[in-house]
């Protein structure tokens, strides 16, 4: 067997998403099945070096899983030639400095969205990237839940007939951390350090439209802050002034059009926290997280307009699952096999920096288009 051990220094790990979904879920679930094993054989060992600000806190995390690397000096990680890829789960405003660092130490870099808070910053990073020939990606986790897999199933088979239109439902009710606390961390709700709906999950809604149906070619955007005032992590009160809500719509190539609620004030009355409904000539679909639902045009109900009358049809019941038809790992985890297998044996990753930029821009241009009151046209963007 060819074991070809690789060095990831990890930033971020003390974070919410890099320890969870990045360290616990991905990187230390592929090192508990044996590693990754490549279609020639060989097995590729992620090593992980845990980077960040606060000693104590990497310590405690490198001991509870048997880890022994970890440093709070990045540029050391860095200069070592055992760690090939640099990946990134810190604060999206910190992101860009260590990324432009990793760059320049030759390594491939791998990054949480939103990539950079501007589009001129992401774009800069996706062109130094290009520049140094190192491989780079970003995580774009959706395409690969269960849910949004079934979906793709749907449209790959052709089930949809002609596509009309996707009506997205996202969010749930993050406290305001006085009488519970906050379940984000408070940084989301300053625009100062980052934060907001639009730009945390505009990158999301970018590469699911685009992947899933056509490119976008505009967005009109309405942002919201409902919630003027939260409290922080050590529960002192703050004055929220970044978006909470988003009400979007999307315009895509072949006329499809999209519309997404994004909130983080709205309780749930959905099966899942993200619904995505797609209507098409020949059927629909609801597809959230796990599950995914549809109804074929010959199970759909005639229903006739009529408020004096209580509803005559059990809408909810007419809709079928899709069956899994197959085993679902964890999203993030599937990404991190095939980044690694893009990176060891230049398997394709189509994930990249560039792409990341575009996610970016959807949220720049839907800031501006909330700011203008208008609708605002995407223009292509490259390197
Ligand atoms: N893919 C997804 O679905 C998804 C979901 C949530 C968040 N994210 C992204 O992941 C990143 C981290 O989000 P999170 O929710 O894990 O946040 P978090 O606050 O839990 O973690 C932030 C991490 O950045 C580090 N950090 C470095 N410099 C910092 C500074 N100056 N101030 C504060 N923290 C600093 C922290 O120590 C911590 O490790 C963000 O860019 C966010 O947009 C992605």
């Amino acid at each position: 067997m060819n074991r070809r051990s690789i060095g990831i220094v990890m930033n971020g790990v003390t974070g919410r998403m890099g320890y969870r979904q990045h360290l616990v879920r991905s990187i230390l679930a592929l090192r508990e099945q044996g590693g990754l094993t490549l279609p020639d054989g060989t097995v590729v060992w992620p090593e992980p070096v845990l980077v960040g600000r606060d000693a104590d806190k990497l310590r405690a995390i490198a001991e509870r899983h048997g880890l022994t690397a970890w440093t709070t000096d990045l540029d050391a990680a860095l200069a070592d030639p055992a760690n090939e890829i640099y990946f990134d789960a810190q604060l999206t405003q910190v992101r860009g400095k260590a990324l432009r660092a990793a760059i320049a130490a030759g390594k491939h870099v791998y990054t949480e969205k939103p990539t950079a808070e501007s589009v001129t910053e992401a774009l800069e990073l996706a062109r130094l990237a290009n520049e140094a020939g190192v491989k780079n990606g970003v995580v774009q986790d959706k395409l690969f839940l269960p849910g949004l897999l079934k979906l793709k199933r749907l449209i790959d088979g052709g089930f949809f007939g002609r596509i009309l239109s996707v009506r997205g439902e996202f969010g749930y009710w993050v406290f305001e951390g006085d009488w519970q606390s906050a379940q984000r961390p408070s940084w989301n709700y300053r625009a100062q350090d980052g934060g907001g709906i639009v730009l945390d999950m505009f990158p999301h809604w970018h590469y699911v439209l685009e992947r899933l149906f056509a490119p976008i070619q505009s967005v009109y955007a309405h942002a919201a802050t409902h919630l003027p005032e939260r409290w922080d992590e050590r529960n002192r009160g703050y004055v929220a002034t970044a978006d909470d809500a988003a009400y979007g719509v999307f315009e895509l190539d072949g006329g499809v059009v999209a519309q997404i609620n994004s909130s983080w004030a709205v309780r749930v009355d959905r099966d899942e926290l993200v619904e995505f409904q797609v209507d098409g000539t020949e059927g629909s679909a609801v597809a959230g997280l796990r599950n995914c639902r549809f109804q074929h045009r010959a199970g759909t109900p005639k229903p006739v307009w009529n408020p004096d009358l209580p509803a005559t049809e059990p809408f909810r019941a007419q809709w079928h699952q899709v069956p899994d038809n197959d085993e679902f790992d964890n999203g993030f985890k599937i990404q991190w096999e095939r980044f690694l297998a893009h990176v060891v044996a230049d398997e394709p990753f189509p994930h990249d920096l560039l792409s990341g930029a575009r996610g970016v821009q959807l949220a720049e241009l839907a800031l501006q288009s909330a700011a203008e009151g208008r609708r605002v046209a995407v223009p292509d963007l490259s390197l």
